[in-house]
C-alpha cells in the first residue's frame, strides 16, 4: 500500500470498532524504512517515550485490550518475536504465536497470501518474518489488516532500524553530526540495510567495515549516495574507530552462505573487546542487534559504552508504539 494512506479497500466489511481512524499510521503496513520521514520518527519516538514511562509506572495497561496480534515467523527469532509478544501483552492485547511454521499448514505447502488472509480473520495485525526479500510487501498486498515486516530475508528489518535509531537518540541525545560505523556482515545483515537507509534522513557520516566478500550492497550504497550522506568503506576497524560515535556490530549471517567453508573464513573477522575500545572515544556507544556469536567479547558487557542490552529494552518501547499506532490508539 502507499505509505501514509490508510488502506482504503478493506476486504473485511467490519471496521474495527472504536479506533481513531485519523491517528497517524492507523491501518498502515510497516514494510520498509523508506516510508518514514523525519517527522514520523519524532512522532514514533515521542510515543515510545510515553510507553517507556507507562511501563515504568504501571508495567501493563489496557490500551490494546481485546486486540490480537498474529506473530508469523518463518525464520528463527528470539528478540523480535518475544518483544512483539511482550509489547502486545504490556498493552493488554493478546498474541497468536506461529513460530514453528513446520508444525503449521505452511508445511503442507500453503502459500503466504493464503496464510495471511486466514490469519487476518483472527487477528488485528500481523508481524511477519520470512526468508524471501519482498515477502512482507507480498503479504501486505493480500492482507487488509496491517502487516509489520520483522525481517524479509536479506532485505529489510524496519522495526529494528527504528529501535536502533531510538537507541542512538536516547544514548547520544542527537543524531545529526554523528559518525556511525557499521561492522561485520554488511552484505547479508538486513538490520544494517535498513539502518543505513534510515540514517540518510540525518546529517551523519557512515563508515562500513567488512570482510571483502561481505560489503554493503550496491543498492544501499546508491541510495545513501543519492541522499548526499558521506560514506566510505574500510577493511579494518582501527582506521575509523577513533572518530566513531557509534559502532554497530553485526553477526556474520551463517544461514545465508551457500558454502560453509566460506563462512568459516570470515566468521571471526572482527572481535570487539575492551582492548579494541582503548582507541575509541569515551562517550561512544557499541550497538548490536543480537544475537552475538563472538563478535563482541563478554568482557565488554560491563563497559558503559556497551549499549546492546539497553538497545533491547528500547526495542520494547518502539514496538509498543508501533502496535498502538497501526491499531489507531496513539
Ligand atoms: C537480527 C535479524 O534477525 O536480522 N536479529 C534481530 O532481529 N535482532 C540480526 C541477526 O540475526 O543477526
Amino acid at each position: 500500500m502507499t505509505p501514509h494512506i490508510p488502506k482504503t479497500v478493506r476486504k473485511s466489511p467490519y471496521l474495527p470498532f472504536g479506533d481513531h481512524k485519523n491517528a497517524p499510521f492507523y491501518g498502515m503496513d510497516i514494510l520498509s524504512v523508506r516510508q518514514f520521514k523525519r517527522d514520523d520518527l519524532e512522532y514514533i519516538f515521542g510515543v515510545a517515550h510515553e510507553m517507556a514511562g507507562m511501563v515504568r509506572r504501571v508495567g501493563t495497561f489496557d490500551l490494546l485490550k481485546g486486540k490480537i496480534l498474529a506473530n508469523l515467523f518463518y525464520e528463527p527469532s528470539t528478540r523480535t518475536s518475544a518483544s512483539f509478544t511482550s509489547a502486545m501483552e504490556r498493552l493488554g492485547g493478546s498474541v497468536i504465536p506461529i513460530n514453528e511454521v513446520r508444525y503449521s499448514s505452511v508445511s503442507k505447502g500453503e502459500s503466504l497470501p493464503d496464510t495471511v488472509r486466514t490469519l487476518e480473520a483472527y487477528a488485528d495485525v500481523i508481524v511477519l518474518r520470512h526468508p524471501e526479500v519482498g515477502s512482507a510487501a507480498l503479504a501486505a498486498k493480500y492482507a487488509s489488516k496491517p502487516i509489520i515486516n520483522a525481517g524479509d530475508g536479506v532485505g529489510e528489518h524496519p522495526t529494528q532500524a527504528l529501535l536502533d535509531l531510538f537507541t542512538i537518540t536516547e544514548e547520544m541525545n542527537r543524531v545529526d553530526g554523528l559518525t556511525i560505523t557499521m561492522v561485520g556482515d554488511l552484505k547479508y545483515g538486513r538490520t544494517v540495510h535498513s539502518l543505513a537507509r534510515l540514517l540518510t534522513l540525518f546529517n551523519v557520516r557512515l563508515n562500513y567495515v567488512s570482510p571483502d566478500i561481505l560489503p554493503m550492497p550496491e543498492d544501499v550504497l546508491a541510495e545513501v549516495q543519492a541522499s548526499g550522506t558521506p560514506q566510505a568503506s574500510y577493511s579494518t576497524l582501527e582506521e575509523v574507530l577513533p572518530e566513531s560515535d557509534v559502532i554497530y556490530v553485526t553477526r556474520v549471517q551463517k544461514e545465508r552462505f551457500a558454502d560453509e567453508a566460506e563462512y568459516e573464513k570470515v566468521r571471526s573477522s572482527y572481535v570487539i573487546s575492551p582492548e579494541t575500545l582503548k582507541i575509541a572515544k569515551e562517550d561512544m556507544i557499541v550497538m548490536h542487534p543480537l544475537p552475538r556469536v563472538g563478535e563482541i567479547s563478554m568482557d565488554l558487557d560491563t563497559d558503559p559504552r556497551a549499549a546492546y542490552f539497553r538497545q533491547v529494552e528500547y526495542g520494547l518501547y518502539v514496538r509498543m508504539a508501533l502496535l498502538a499506532m497501526v491499531l489507531g490508539k496513539a
